[in-house]
């Protein structure tokens, strides 16, 4: 596939009758090999593996229409929302030789997720590749790109909302994703992710991802903040090294079914991804307690049940328990009877692998 079509815009006279609304959702995602450091314009210091969600999701409508200069306005959940608008703005204002036709648009967006507001869940994965896949589709209407084949339209969705959220470039495709050039995976990159879903045994594309909350607490270190602490953290390069070993061993074992492998190194990427933190300077401590008990519990299961359960984590203290549909009413069973009392008001979402993002009417 080409790819120099990434970089072409519209950059004629927008019609003065041009106007209407655009809608997607799209999913968030669980990194199983964790991105964890950045270089360059939001480029990954490793490449990283990733589920993609369902239920997770953010739904976002764009209304547009023609206009002097460049307006922009962000409502989240109903409400104004500067806050977030300012880094939508941002990243349209930093990235505007990639879209100059908004220089003659007002755009009003409207967001909502349909996970929780104080979950933990991160959402600019989702948000952001719902905004993109509104903002591609205004292009499209321009008549730029139409007729482009389906993939060459997703490649592009993820390298932009690669550039507003580094983990949003692997949120466009379905099932899974591997963001990052690795020589173990043929036209993976650092700009763009790539479809894994042709490369899997299909027991992962039965995978549940059950996020049991622990606190619905906002993050005490921001991921822009922890990439950052990363360019000072003296275990970087072993972390980057053992970041690409994995990716070429979990590549191995998401092919040919290996569930030993997977949870091996999913378990440990999560673990690597805190010890990172607990080792920058500042430090963070993102678990809490009742994290590590659930870790607890879950191993013993699995040593007890022989039962292929696993965790993940993402940088909080949520757990994200990773089984496949085989196991999920012995598993679901678990989770209600011995873990739920370690959550947050015994909160938790039951999601699973889905299909990437949808166009909304
Ligand atoms: O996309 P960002 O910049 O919010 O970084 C995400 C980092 C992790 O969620 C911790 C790991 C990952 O690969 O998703």
């Amino acid at each position: 596939m080409e790819n120099k079509w990434l970089n072409e815009a519209f950059k004629g006279e927008v019609p003065n009758d041009f106007q209407g609304k655009v809608g997607w959702q799209s999913p968030s995602n669980i990194a199983l090999v964790k991105y964890w450091g950045k270089r360059g314009k939001q480029l990954p210091q490793n490449p990283s593996i990733s589920f993609t969600l369902s239920e997770c999701r953010s739904e976002t409508f764009v209304d547009f229409e023609k206009a002097e200069k460049f307006g922009f306005q962000f409502f989240f959940e109903g409400k104004e929302n500067p806050a977030f608008g300012a880094k939508i703005e941002k990243f349209l204002l930093e990235n505007q030789s990639f879209f100059p036709f908004i220089n003659q648009l007002n755009l009003k967006v409207e967001s909502r997720n349909t996970f929780p507001h104080s979950s933990g869940i991160a959402s600019s994965a989702s948000s952001m590749s719902a905004f993109v896949m509104c903002l591609l589709e205004i292009e499209r209407s321009l008549s730029l790109s139409k007729g482009r084949p389906i993939d060459m339209v997703l490649r592009k969705a993820s390298y932009f909302s690669r550039l507003a959220s580094g983990s949003a470039a692997r949120s466009v495709f379905p099932k899974m994703a591997l963001w990052g050039a690795t020589p173990y995976y043929k036209g993976s990159s650092d700009e763009y992710a790539v479809s894994l879903a042709d490369d899997i045994h299909p027991i992962f594309k039965t995978y549940y991802d059950s996020i049991l909350i622990v606190s619905g607490e906002t993050k005490s270190v921001s991921s822009r903040a922890g990439h950052a602490l990363m360019e000072g953290n003296p275990y970087a390069p072993a972390r980057y090294a053992q970041a690409n070993e994995n990716i070429k061993n979990l590549l191995a074992a998401l092919k040919s079914g290996d569930l030993d492998t997977f949870i091996n190194i999913t378990e440990s990427e999560a673990l690597q991804l805190h010890a990172l933190m607990m080792c920058s300077n500042p430090s963070f401590i993102l678990m809490k307690p009742n994290t590590l008990r659930i870790i607890e519990e879950v191993r013993t299961f699995r040593n007890e049940t022989q039962i292929p359960l696993c965790f993940t984590l993402d940088a909080g203290p949520n757990v994200h328990l990773l089984y496949p549909d085989s196991e999920a009413e012995k598993v679901e069973s678990f989770i209600k009877s011995e873990l739920l009392k370690y959550c947050n008001q015994g909160r938790w979402i039951a999601d699973h692998v889905g299909d990437g993002p949808k166009k909304m009417q």
